[in-house]
């Protein structure tokens, strides 16, 4: 294993039982908090680049129509940016310099690949109360945080200010707008987010449409119907095309979906020309006090995850589908992350893993697997 990585693990899971004393959310706000200081701190970023630098070794592989530097990615949902009331508000903070989006330069200086987001077309402040969950002995999460973010056009605008500083290879995840049931509005809101980053030359490697959000009241399932997704494939496609950009677009779907429905998403996502399945988005349990449900990732997700990406895997194959599946839910180790590979899927992107494992935690599970 990378020494580095070695040491920084060990290290950080000896200072676990330490920082897990605070609770999740409250934790998870004053990493956020700061993240943003570091986001603008040049000796940090220094030795985060450095960091990187000696436990990473990045090598070309080419994935659902884009090339990435290393198999692993951080999920969507951990650099995705603050809530607002609205886009005015949004914009208000913007203007008076306000850090957005938390983590944006720090977590990939450190990280790697990272997907922004999830993005919808108008900010949202997300859910209130309790939103996110430890479980400890399962090594999993539960989140309900909402699709918090600063809509499209706050965030497109705070990261076409610092575009120079954006990492080489990062991804940009965009929801629909949990609430808009009209097809032709989605689709709308959908294209007009995606128009406002590309608008803003930002080059990302890919762009994922996230169909998934079990944590925003909409049913979880309603968003992935064969239909909805192929309009929507096909208008970001439309989108992607008039900009002249070389983006592929990758769908984000739940665990637990039928092989039929797995079938007509494989069907839809390729036929409209999307580059990528990406297996799987949280899935949807009683929250710890039974009070409402919450998506649940890490550990307890693995064996839905897998299922999924051996069913969409198996799928793509009899369908002679051009898209891959990259793998996403309970890769926390090596052994992981290599039963995901046995089904001769070879990129990942991973969450928990970086609270149960720490900062470094894609270049341990990747030295790992060929331990
Ligand atoms: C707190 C939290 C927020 C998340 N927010 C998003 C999001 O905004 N968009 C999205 O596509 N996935 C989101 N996810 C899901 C992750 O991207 C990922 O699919 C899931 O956590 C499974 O991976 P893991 O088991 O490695 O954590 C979120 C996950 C967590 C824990």
């Amino acid at each position: 294993m990378n020494p580095i990585a070695r040491l920084v693990t060990n290290g950080y899971s000896l200072a676990r039982p330490l920082l897990f004393r605070q609770p999740p959310q409250a934790a998870h706000q004053a990493l956020l908090r700061r993240l943003a200081m570091w986001d603008d701190d040049p000796r940090i970023l220094a030795a985060l680049r450095r960091l990187h630098a000696l436990s990473t070794q990045h090598a070309p592989l080419p994935i659902g129509g884009t090339t990435l530097n290393f198999p692993l990615m951080l999920a969507a949902g951990f650099v995705k940016g603050e809530g607002f009331a609205s886009e005015a508000q949004a914009l208000h903070a913007l203007e008076h310099g306000h850090n957005l989006i938390p983590g944006w330069r720090a977590v990939p200086t450190l990280v790697g690949q990272v997907e922004f987001g999830s993005f919808t077309r108008y900010p949202r402040l997300g859910n209130s109360g309790t939103v996110l969950w430890r479980d400890v002995p399962n090594r999993s999460l539960q989140n309900r945080v909402g699709l918090r973010n600063p809509g499209a056009r706050a965030a497109a605008y705070f990261l076409r200010a610092r575009r120079e500083h954006l990492p080489p290879v990062f991804g940009i995840n965009l929801a629909v707008s949990p609430n808009v049931s009209d097809p032709k509005q989605q689709a709308a809101e959908l294209t007009e987010a995606a128009d406002l980053f590309l608008d803003a030359h930002l080059r990302p490697a890919w762009l994922t449409l996230n169909l998934s959000c079990p944590n925003t009241e909409d049913d979880p399932i309603g968003h992935q119907t064969e239909a909805l997704t192929r309009t929507l494939c096909q208008s970001l496609i439309a989108l992607i095309q008039q900009h002249r950009q070389p983006i592929p677009l990758w769908v984000k779907v739940s665990p637990d979906l039928s092989s039929a429905q797995y079938r007509a998403l494989i069907a839809a996502a390729s036929e409209a020309g999307a580059r990528a399945i990406v297996a799987t988005n949280t899935l949807s349990r009683p929250t710890p006090d039974g009070s409402t449900t919450a998506g649940v990732s890490g550990e307890r997700l693995f064996q839905h995850s897998l299922r999924a990406a051996a069913a969409l895997q198996r799928l793509r194959y009899e369908m002679n589908a051009p898209v891959d599946v990259v793998a996403c839910g309970g890769i926390l180790d090596g052994a992981q992350w290599a039963a995901y590979r046995a089904l001769g899927i070879y990129a990942a992107q991973v969450w928990s893993a970086l609270i149960y494992r720490g900062p470094l935690a894609l270049q341990t599970i990747e030295s790992e697997t060929y331990a």
